[in-house]
This record gives C-alpha cells, sequence and structure tokens, in this order.
C-alpha cells in the first residue's frame, strides 16, 4: 500500500492474537475460521497481527487481512529467528506491529525497520507507551502509530476511559506529521472504540478482549456494531 494512501484510512481494528494458546500454532487455522474477513463490516478495516509462527495462515485466508507481530530490519539471507520484509510481502502479510511493549525494539532498530518498510510501501504501526515517544515515532515517517499504556494492558480499564487527554495530545501530534493514530490497552467495548475515535485515533488494537473472549467472532461485532 502506498503510504499516501495510509493517510485516507478510518476505522482500523487490529486484532493482536500475541501467544495465546487458543489463537496459536495449531490452533490457529479453528481460529481465524470463525473470525470476520477484513472488510465484513461497511466502513470498518479487521485485521490480524499474529505471531511468526502463524503467519503462513495467510495463505489459507485470502479475505482477511494479516499483520506481523514484529519485523526486523534485515533481508533473505543468513540470519537465525528473523522476520523480513521481503518474506512477509512474499507471504501476503499486509504490515507489522513494531515496538511493541511486549517486544520493545531500540530506536535506531525502530528507524532502520521503517526506513525500509518506507522504500517496499509496507506498512508499519510503531507501538508506543507515552506521549513522549509518540512524539519522537511520530518524526520517523511510519504512517501509523499506536499508543499503549503499558500499566493498562490485558486489564479491564480502557485506555479511552484512562488517557483521554494523552489520546487528544497523541492525535494532534499525529495528525501534525501526517500520522495516523491507533490506541489499545483494556478496550473491550464499543463504547470504548467510539471514544477512542472521537478523541482523535482512527482505531483500536485489541487482544484479550477478542481473544480470551468465549466468542471471538462475537466479540468483534460488539466492538464494532455495539
Ligand atoms: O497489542 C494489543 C494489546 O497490547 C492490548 O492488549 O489485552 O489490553 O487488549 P489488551
Amino acid at each position: 500500500m502506498n503510504p499516501e494512501s495510509y493517510k485516507r484510512r478510518n476505522n482500523i481494528l487490529i486484532i493482536n492474537t500475541k501467544h495465546y494458546e487458543k489463537a496459536t500454532g495449531k490452533r490457529s487455522y479453528e481460529f481465524f475460521a470463525g473470525l470476520p474477513d477484513m472488510n465484513a463490516f461497511k466502513g470498518w478495516e479487521i485485521d490480524y497481527a499474529v505471531g511468526a509462527y502463524d503467519l503462513h495462515i495467510a495463505d489459507q485466508f485470502p479475505a482477511k487481512s494479516f499483520y506481523s507481530q514484529h519485523v526486523d530490519p534485515i533481508g533473505y539471507g543468513a540470519f537465525t529467528g528473523k522476520i523480513s520484509i521481503e518474506m512477509l510481502v512474499d507471504s501476503g502479510i499486509r504490515g507489522s506491529l513494531i515496538n511493541h511493549s511486549e517486544f520493545r525494539l531500540n530506536f535506531e532498530t525502530i528507524e532502520k525497520v521503517v526506513s525500509k518498510a518506507r522504500s517496499m510501501d509496507f506498512e508499519v504501526i510503531v507501538c508506543a507507551e507515552n506521549l513522549d515517544e509518540v512524539t519522537r515515532f511520530a518524526k520517523t515517517g511510519a504512517p501509523l502509530v499506536a499508543y499503549e499504556p503499558p500499566e493498562l494492558i490485558g486489564g479491564n480499564i480502557s485506555v479511552s476511559s484512562a488517557r483521554p487527554d494523552i489520546i487528544e495530545k497523541a492525535a494532534a501530534v499525529c495528525e501534525n506529521n501526517g500520522v495516523k493514530l491507533i490506541v489499545g490497552a483494556g478496550i473491550k467495548t464499543h463504547n470504548d472504540i467510539l471514544t477512542s475515535l472521537k478523541l482523535g485515533a482512527v482505531g483500536g488494537l485489541v487482544s484479550s478482549g477478542v481473544v480470551l473472549a468465549s466468542n471471538p467472532a462475537v466479540a468483534i461485532t460488539s466492538l464494532i456494531n455495539n
């Protein structure tokens, strides 16, 4: 996707499956089979961020949109345990998160990944833990920054109810830099998503509220449609 077209995107819901057992490895096919395709909801884009071991799933679900949970600034070659943008592109993976608070990178690596991704029209979403990081990462040239306060991740208090002021400031910083903002941590309800959008984000990054729900498909529908 060309960087210019990122700027037109809105209403994005990214489900990060993390390393939760029910969505991982031999269980991943069954998990994704019941979940909505990328354009299942009018005006919304649904994406799934999966671990390295599950990237192959993209082949089996061409109507779904998959991201990687991480990518390294390397190409094909003698690297062990790494993930290249080249391999992700060849595998039909749309983009990648980087610097998630559960997989932090140094700033130099973030800059290298963003720069390589731009040159390959590959979408990278840089995760930020606070406003200072949002400000720093918004200047790297990444098309999207994801603000996730680590202390709220996995809990029941959402970023939109606990940090509305930061979301608003982060959205302004991103807009000034031509970047879009998504937010995550503790998002469980339609109201959490709606509030995030009203505060200036273009979407949400959600994990436990969907993956650990008794019915993940219903959880996605409820987040979008109430
Ligand atoms: O990447 C999404 C994530 O860190 C948020 O997790 O479980 O709070 O939705 P969760």
